[in-house]
């Protein structure tokens, strides 16, 4: 199957391809999506096997109307609705209990909850409106890969396997959306994004975020959460504050192999750099970070003499909440440390 690139002038052949039953990648603010029919049990099916995505991971609806999430929530709760208002269109996915017989086990992994999500992209939220359909839509990459961020990431790993992408060009916000749970009595953040627990809070009050770490045998609370995420070919290894760049300088020219090195352009600037490092810049502050990391990452996938990476890593609050989060996933939680590195 040849994959088309779709411009966004031609977002009426995308939708015909989603009526179709096709999949059709598409672009949001946090990275782009696997699109299909959430109503098309085939079509969603196709989504797991094009991603390699474990069938028990259940795929967000993505929708451009409160009035769609009526139509497959069992109800929703005032807070729900509260938060939708504050935060939609934008990076918030909210789990709410889901009407029987409505969507198919395939969409929600089983589970009686459905995660909903409301871009902040208007050619998606067109999409959707000329498809008529709300889309599923996990990020589209080969699963367990970093999250694509430009519709070329998505080529790399799907053509041939699916109908189209819609290019939008690189996302804003590069890492994906918040996951509330509203579906119990204490909202519980599943994974943090660019929408805080101190945004929510302002909104409905106290919430929990769920720090659990699920073992082998658990049915974690959201089901992504158990398998290996955003890992480079590299093992990638954070450089915390505390770090002296000058010592990393010094482990990288000390390697026979050449060694990724992601930071923020002052620090780049700064080094003189051995040969064997090969510099990715994350830009200044964490916004600018966020938006690269995932293409950094997969940079260095494309070339094979890169054997480590080292990342610079930011204050774990705020949107540094997020980027910590999948930073620490694709280096396994290994942080650059002389005294257990060889
Ligand atoms: O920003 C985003 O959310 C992107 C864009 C494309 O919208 N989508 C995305 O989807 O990241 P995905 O499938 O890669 O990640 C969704 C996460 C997974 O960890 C999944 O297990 C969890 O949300 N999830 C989905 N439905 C759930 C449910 N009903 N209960 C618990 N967790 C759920
Ligand atoms: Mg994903």
């Amino acid at each position: 199957m040849d994959t088309k690139i779709f411009q966004l002038s031609e977002i009426d052949q995308a939708a015909a391809a989603i009526k179709r039953g096709e999949l059709v990648a598409f672009p949001t603010e946090t990275v782009y999506g696997l699109g299909a029919d959430a109503t098309n049990e085939d079509a969603v099916k196709n989504v797991y096997l094009a991603k390699g995505r474990p069938s028990d991971n259940p795929l967000i609806v993505h929708v451009n109307s409160v009035a769609m999430v009526e139509k497959y929530a069992a109800e929703i709760p005032d807070n729900a609705r509260k938060l939708m208002k504050a935060f939609w269109p934008g990076s918030l996915t909210i789990i709410l209990k889901i009407k029987k017989h409505v969507l198919s086990k395939t969409v929600t992994g089983g589970l009686k909850t459905v995660a909903f999500r409301f871009p902040d992209c208007q050619p998606t939220l067109d999409l959707i409106a000329k498809a008529g359909v709300p889309m599923v839509g996990p990020s589209a990459n080969t699963s367990g890969k970093p999250s694509p961020t430009t519709a070329q990431h998505v080529y790399h790993d799907l053509h041939g396997k699916i109908a189209g992408i819609l290019d939008n060009g690189p996302t804003r916000v590069g890492v994906e959306s918040t996951v509330l749970d509203m579906s119990t009595d204490q909202p519980v953040i599943l994974r943090p994004g660019a929408v805080t627990k101190k945004d929510i809070e302002s909104v409905i009050g106290s919430i929990d975020v769920n720090h659990h770490k699920v073992g082998k045998n658990e049915t974690p609370k959201a089901p992504g959460m158990k398998y290996k995420h955003y890992a480079p070919n590299a093992q990638v290894y954070i450089v915390d504050e505390g770090n002296d760049w000058g010592d990393v300088v010094k482990w990288i020219q000390q390697q026979p192999f050449d060694v990724g090195m992601m930071a923020e352009e002052r620090i780049l600037q700064q080094a003189t750099l051995p040969m064997n490092a090969v510099q990715f810049s994350l830009g200044t502050g964490v916004k600018d970070a966020s938006a690269r990391l995932f293409d950094g990452l997969r940079q260095f996938d494309d070339q094979p003499n890169v054997k480590a990476i080292v990342t610079q890593a930011f204050p774990a609050q705020g949107l540094g909440g997020a980027y910590m989060n999948r930073l620490n996933k694709s280096a396994g939680g290994v942080h650059f440390d002389t005294a257990t590195m060889k």
